[in-house]
């Protein structure tokens, strides 16, 4: 294995892995993966993970609690950031076209150190992301058994009955996506297919049936006055850059609007896991970039739109927590909108789930290969071609966390987690640039190195915008993956042993 270790880099932390070296072990027999995807694939992919809980819970939460009607430009702010962060993953993508995503592209240009923490950081993103997901999953679920008369047991529907709750459905949800995806990436797109139509067509109907019950005067006023806040505004709730800066908490105003992206970011999680099934696509150079940006684009425009209908048709005072969509259209008097709503709901988060941990299984799959976690974990099945221990390991942990875990206050982690590998893989870009600036790069970000710094200013303002005790857990969470690394990783390292024999 050929590995790049700078002067002065005694330990080897910040050896690098060759990108020709990255390709390489893509094609060795029992651990390479089948390149089936196109463009349009990896888009339907992108569009599977992106729309989900964010746009169907957390748009008539934050429209209440923190933006009002402005949760619209909340929107809006998340999206451009999350445009920043692709233009330097479709650069990296389209250069590195290996299974890994951020964390492959650290490897390549970073170094060991940081590559493991990136991929140790992403499964807060990916494992935790569709731990968080299913959870939401279950209560949709439940609310439309409830619509029939079905009623689970309150000690299997995730409640805290007795001080134990098990989510039965959550737990389910995610050992059947396990069992797909161990069957192979095709058939995992060809579902993933079918449901994103389902769920596109429902948010689609959202945005044309609620247009016609716009009333412009909820939109007054669009960006309501800032207001000091009692609960969230103190303490570890605060967000870090209130704490820093002590100045005033407040909600709504101007401030409001960016405390609000940064939660209203977690509608955006997942296009970048279009990076991740980057050595799975016939034609990555060209398709990759194309799959990234269109799932941005097409995402950022229906969120735009929906918050702008709901706040239309509900004064944002009264819009519902639990489900806003269905619930305003319940409030015009059109309860058969509102089933179809939960509906949509229901099945599309499932499809989000599905991607997330697709994602993870395709990270922890390069991990184990490069010999930073246990290599057995990278042996592809021999019939369908795909990464089938770590996936089945990953599927089972995660249904454990989805099932016995109260989640809700963690989905800020995945934030933070999510937003943390941007920052990494814009200053990737600008070092492999200067590292390797002989590569074929298919896509290039544009204005670099402007771009790519404005790219990690932009990230790290949404990180700040987050609660004290978010850092406090992402924290620790990093010290206990830097433990393991130094534990088990760094010794088992397939490039630190090229090294040593080539020394
Ligand atoms: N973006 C995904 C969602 O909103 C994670 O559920």
């Amino acid at each position: 294995m050929s590995a790049r270790v700078p002067r002065g880099d005694a330990g080897g932390y910040f050896r690098t892995k060759s990108v020709e070296q990255s390709i390489r072990d893509t094609e060795e027999p029992d651990h390479a993966l089948n390149k089936s995807l196109s463009a349009l694939d990896l888009t339907v992919f992108g569009v599977g993970v992106v729309i989900g809980t964010g746009i169907f819970v957390l748009t008539g939460q934050i429209a209440r609690n923190t933006a009002g009607p402005a949760v619209a430009l909340a929107f809006l702010a998340a999206g451009l950031v999350c445009a920043l962060a692709a233009l330097c993953y479709a650069e990296f993508a389209s250069t590195v076209p290996v299974a890994g995503s951020a964390y492959t592209f650290a490897y390549a240009s970073l170094g060991e150190l940081p590559a493991w923490i990136i991929g140790w950081d992403l499964m807060l993103e990916l494992a935790l992301g569709c731990a968080v997901v299913a959870v939401g999953w279950s209560g949709y679920v439940r609310s439309l058994m409830d619509n029939v008369g079905w009623h689970l047991p309150a000690r299997l529907s995730g409640g805290e009955a007795d001080g134990v709750g098990f989510d039965l459905l959550a737990f389910v949800l995610v050992l059947v996506i396990t069992g797909v995806l161990v069957a192979g990436m095709k058939l995992s797109a060809r579902i993933t297919s079918l449901i994103v139509a389902v769920k596109v067509g429902v948010v689609v109907l959202v945005i044309v049936a609620g247009a016609f019950f716009i009333e412009v005067d909820n939109w007054r006023p669009f960006v309501p006055p800032a207001e000091g806040t009692a609960d969230r505004g103190s303490g570890l709730a605060a967000p870090l850059i209130q704490v820093m800066f002590g100045y005033e908490p407040t909600t709504f105003g101007v401030q409001g609007i960016f405390t609000a992206a940064a939660v209203v970011f977690f509608a955006f999680i997942g296009f970048d896991i279009v990076a991740t099934a980057a050595e799975e696509t016939r034609d990555p150079q060209r398709d990759v970039p194309r799959g990234l940006l269109g799932s941005l684009v097409v995402c950022t425009v229906l969120y735009v739109a929906v918050s702008l209908v709901v706040t239309g048709m509900e004064k944002y005072t009264r819009l519902t927590v639990d489900a806003p969509l269905a619930d305003a259209f319940k409030a015009t008097g059109h309860p058969f909108y509102a089933g179809l709503i939960s509906f949509g709901a229901a099945v599309g988060l499932t499809t989000v789930c599905l991607i997330l941990l697709l994602g993870q299984s395709r990270v922890f799959f390069a991990m184990s290969r490069d010999g930073l976690l246990p290599r057995t974990f990278s042996r592809v099945h021999p019939h369908y071609g795909t990464p089938y221990r770590s996936t089945v390991l990953l599927g089972v942990v995660v249904a454990v966390i989805a099932g016995f875990t109260s989640l809700s206050e963690l989905a800020e982690l995945v934030n933070i987690g999510t937003l943390f590998a941007f920052v990494v893989v814009a200053v990737g870009v600008v070092v492999l640039r200067h590292t390797r600036p002989d590569l074929p790069r298919a896509f290039r970000t544009p204005l670099v190195p402007a771009l790519p710094i404005a790219s990690v200013l932009a990230s790290l303002w949404l990180m700040l915008n987050l609660p004290t005790e978010t850092w406090l857990r992402f924290g620790a969470w990093m010290l206990v993956g830097t433990v393991i690394y130094f534990a088990y990783g760094r010794a088992h390292s397939r490039l630190g042993a090229a090294k040593d024999r080539a020394d």
